[in-house]
């Protein structure tokens, strides 16, 4: 297979990139680097520097390769970011569909595996999460994913094109060759962010809020492996080469672990003391986020093989000690 991974210099592409190429696929990258890392591009892929919002230059990549599947994960993903400027998010997550959508229609390219989230969901008013749940997402980020499901549902609805959508809950975790990992500028998630005190980057971490109604009172996420991640981007290539319609699948281990239990886990793996600092809330933040990932399992037989907390934080370790600042 040939397959076009947009955004393969990012966290979650270039691990599926790795999966790709050890299974021996014919990979290409388009990648503007805006936050992606050259350094993460795998030395065997086939590397386009653009943006996908240049439409002439998508055709070209497009016609070029003409792929059997393109792997969607050109977008940004800081929440914060996304309530301080929503344009930029309209502007790259749903602009940029728009225009991969035309070009894919024109060169007739059908079948595609994007990155949604659980930010989708908002406010969640079931614990496990299902993807029949309401979506009322709380900030502008998981608004412009949501827009581009709906804009996939409608164009797949007018043509061709099958879709699977992903909907990541807390993706973390580095590949166990200690190559490629977690490094973004400004880093926003737990696990990093707890490794930077053992790294000696600084003196502790902070809790935001431990009077939230959970049983030790900070918030409860569901923690899944980049890897396992991106073994189910192939799967969903199988279930949509087998002639599968489009779908939407919640991926995530479908336990949840507090703040503070990640905390503890990080102490045990790094052997250092991690202090702890309590703060505010931070605002937006849902106190329980945990995915059932039944229909996963069941229709793309995907089964995360991370299933304990203290191996994700050993393979996150392994890759911050080596790269305290990155790549
Ligand atoms: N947290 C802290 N201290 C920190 C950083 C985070 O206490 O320094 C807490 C957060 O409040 C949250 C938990 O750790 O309760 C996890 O926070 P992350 O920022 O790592 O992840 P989120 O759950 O906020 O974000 C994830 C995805 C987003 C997605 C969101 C949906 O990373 O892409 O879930 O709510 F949008």
């Amino acid at each position: 297979m040939t397959i076009l991974v947009l955004g393969g210099a990012g966290y979650i592409g270039s691990h599926t990139v790795y999966e790709l190429i050890e299974r021996g696929e014919n990979v290409s990258i388009i990648d503007n680097l805006q936050t992606g890392h050259l350094e993460a591009i795998h030395p065997d892929a086939k590397f386009y520097k653009g943006d996908i919002r240049d439409e002439e230059f998508l055709d070209k990549v497009l016609q070029k390769e003409h792929p059997d599947a393109v792997i969607h994960f050109a977008a940004n993903s800081l929440v914060k970011e996304s309530m301080t400027n929503p344009l930029k998010y309209y502007d790259n997550n749903l602009y940029g569909t728009m225009v991969l959508l035309k070009s894919m229609l024109k060169n007739n390219i059908n079948k595609i595996v994007f990155s949604s989230t659980a930010a989708v969901y908002g406010e969640p008013q079931n614990i496990p999460i299902l993807e029949t749940d309401p979506t009322e997402p709380t900030n502008t980020y998981g608004e412009t994913k949501l827009a581009m499901e709906k804009m996939f549902k409608w164009t797949s609805n007018a043509s061709d094109i099958k879709f699977v959508s992903l909907r990541y809950f807390n993706a973390c975790g580095a590949h166990e060759n200690g190559k490629i990992g977690e490094a973004h500028n400004p880093e926003t998630h737990l696990i990093p962010l707890i490794l930077q005190v053992p790294n000696k980057q600084k003196t502790n971490i902070k809790i935001f809020g431990n009077d939230y109604d959970t049983p030790d009172g900070t918030c409860v996420r569901d923690y899944i492996h980049v890897s396992d991640l991106a073994k189910a981007h192939i799967l969903a290539i199988e279930y949509l080469q087998k002639g599968n319609n489009s779908n939407i699948f919640n991926l995530g281990n479908g336990k949840g672990f507090s703040v503070k239990e990640v905390i503890e886990t990080a102490r045990k793996v790094t052997e250092h003391p991690i202090p702890e600092l309590i703060c505010q809330r931070r605002e937006g933040d849902p106190a329980k986020l945990i995915a059932s990932s039944k229909k996963a399992q069941e229709l793309l037989g995907w089964k995360p093989e991370f299933d304990n907390l203290e191996n994700i934080i050993r393979s996150a370790w392994n890759w911050h000690k080596k790269h305290p600042y990155g790549y």
